[in-house]
């Protein structure tokens, strides 16, 4: 996962080369650390279908990059207010809120710019990764999560467990749908074993967050912990508690690797990381 996460920083630190400034200074700051779980799932799905990490690293880039705009803007004080990400101020602590709204928007279509300008990848693949990162990533998907998240916040009566899948699967499970699929999608392949596993992992690690919000410590995490309950976060933990939340973690996980049969022991990278995705500690 480090030497995904290393690719995806090395592509976007290619796209962002010689620009000065604090936005760039500020895109280069929030994309330095974090765990390259998406980036993984993207070499990794890629690998399966035989594509190169050389061909596939802009892709990863892309997508770090969005996700990392997603937490720049998550932390905002109009957002979750938060001060520490991956061990170090949030962007707005350490510069202003202006920098910080730039540095989201700066990384979200620094994300468009890689896929269109990879080398190894033709048109219509580029078309294909470009649309479905949209989607992803918009209203349709994270976007779209991230509002049902804040509603969430405001609302008197709790949600559904149907409204907070809901909410799980567009603001976490999207982007990491799409991490997944990438590969198959590259290669016009059937995406759907790879899709069952992309959703159901993307909600399994999402519960995973919410517990290490109760129970991490914030040398691990790097971020601030105890605070969804203060905010009224509408989480599978405030709806089914916590040990309720972790079997239906363990049950998504279950689903996610029983998805994977078909690529047989190729895919025991995969199954080893859906199971680091409900067990990590950051
Ligand atoms: C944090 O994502 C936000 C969620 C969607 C839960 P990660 O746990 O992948 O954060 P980094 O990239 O490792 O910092
Ligand atoms: C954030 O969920 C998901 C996105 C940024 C889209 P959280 O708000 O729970 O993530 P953390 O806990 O701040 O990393
Ligand atoms: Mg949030
Ligand atoms: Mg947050
Ligand atoms: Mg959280």
């Amino acid at each position: 996962m480090a030497d995904a996460g290393a690719m995806a920083r090395r592509a976007i630190g290619i796209a962002l080369a010689d620009i000065d400034g604090e936005v760039a200074e500020a895109m280069r700051y929030s994309t330095a650390g974090g765990k390259g779980f998406r980036a993984f799932l993207v070499s990794e799905g890629a690998r399966l279908h035989g594509i190169s990490n050389d061909a596939i690293a802009p892709v990863a880039g892309a997508i770090e990059a969005i996700h990392a705009y997603s937490l720049v803007h998550d932390d905002l004080p109009c957002m979750d207010d938060d001060d520490m990400r991956r061990g170090q101020l949030t962007v707005h602590r350490k510069w202003d809120e202006a920098i910080a709204v730039l540095a989201g928007d700066g990384l979200q279509t620094i994300a468009y710019q890689l896929i269109a300008d990879a080398d190894d990848l033709i048109a219509d693949q580029k078309t294909d990764l470009i649309g479905s990162l949209a989607r992803a990533s918009g209203i349709h998907g994270m976007v779209g999560g991230q509002e049902m998240d804040i509603v969430a916040e405001k609302r008197a009566e709790p949600m559904s467990i149907d409204e907070i899948t809901k909410l799980q699967a567009g603001k976490t499970g999207a982007l990491i749908t799409w991490s997944a699929t990438a590969g198959p999608v590259l290669m016009s392949s059937d995406i759907a074993p790879l899709k069952t596993y992309g959703d159901a992992l993307g909600l399994a690690f999402q519960i995973a967050d919410d517990v290490l919000d109760i129970e991490g410590d914030p040398s691990a995490t790097g971020k601030a912990v105890g605070k969804d309950e203060g905010r009224g976060k509408a989480t599978f933990v405030s709806l089914l508690g916590l040990d309720g939340a972790k079997r239906r973690a363990t049950e998504l996980v279950d689903t996610a690797i029983d998805a994977l049969h078909s690529y047989d022991e190729n895919a025991d990278l995969l199954r080893e990381l859906a199971r680091f995705a409900v067990e990590r500690d950051r």
